[in-house]
């Protein structure tokens, strides 16, 4: 690095599942303050606006499926840019970004190149879904694991270790599985999990437009391609989370009243 170069410094903070009200304090207080702020695309408008006028906002990330997004080595060295060219970078991530979020390779990446770095925790998806919808992620004798996993498929095949998944004592939180509930429900079954084992599937946990695509057992949980919107998905799989709100439409607890996207 040239002498005149700072290293700079890259906050990695999570933004949780997209209701202002659910930010971390501190998320809230590095979103305010940022000079340069890199988002994903699950960020929603309502933690956007929590950033200064004056900011340098940059949408990285699409949706799962979708066109857009920068490549990871282009956010990296966008990262690295601004962090020596001096300003207060956020890098900011729907969720918690240790789960799902390629914080792992980010702080890698800065850290290699000298760039200070802090991580600032966010509520996940999982959690929020628990949350909204009542149900515990851990239940005393019940539940006494919780696996967060994706389902994201590779070369058409179902990525995940369903072998594992099939413990009954395991909460299965399936990130990335909305537009594959079908085959990861006949994945889950084979694979040993009783077919009568509670499901809920949440869209936009944690927002104000939060709903239940799904509630019932895995052995009648079908493609779930007609009642897809557009907020991302969430697959519950467990005993623990047949104690939430048991039929579609229930109203969510604790909604936010702020407006989300
Ligand atoms: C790339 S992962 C990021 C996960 C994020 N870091 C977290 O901790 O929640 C994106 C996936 O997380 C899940 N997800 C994120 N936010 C969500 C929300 N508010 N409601 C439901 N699922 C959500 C969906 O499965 C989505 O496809």
């Amino acid at each position: 690095m040239p002498p005149d170069l700072k290293p700079g410094r890259v906050r990695l903070v999570g933004a949780g599942p997209g209701a202002a009200d659910l930010l971390t304090v501190r998320a809230l207080r590095a979103v305010e303050s940022a000079q340069a702020l890199l988002y994903d695309a699950l960020v929603t408008d309502e933690i956007l606006a929590l950033a200064p006028r004056a900011c340098l906002k940059i949408r990285t990330g699409k949706r799962a499926g979708r066109a857009g997004s920068m490549k990871q080595e282009t956010i990296n060295r966008l990262m690295l840019r601004l962090a020596r060219r001096g300003p207060d970078v956020v890098r900011l991530k729907g969720g918690d970004p240790s789960i799902f979020g390629r914080v792992g390779e980010e702080l890698e990446f800065l850290q290699a190149h000298g760039v200070e770095t802090e991580v600032v925790p966010g509520v996940t998806a999982a959690c929020a879904a628990a949350a909204q919808f009542g149900f515990p992620l851990t239940q005393r004798g019940e539940a006494r694991r919780v696996v967060l996993t994706t389902a994201r498929l590779t070369e058409g095949a179902l990525s995940a270790d369903w072998a594992a998944a099939a413990d009954p004592e395991a909460t299965l939180a399936i990130y990335m599985g909305g537009a594959s509930a079908g085959e990861i429900a006949a994945a889950l079954m084979s694979a040993g999990r009783s077919a009568g084992t509670p499901v809920q599937i949440v869209e936009s946990a944690g927002q104000p437009g939060a709903r239940q695509l799904f509630s019932g057992a895995l052995r009648d949980l079908r493609s779930l391609a007609p009642a897809l919107g557009d907020g991302p998905t969430l697959i519950l799989v467990g005993d623990a989370v047949g104690r939430g709100a048991a039929a579609m439409d229930v109203p969510p607890r604790q909604a936010s009243s702020s407006s989300g996207r």
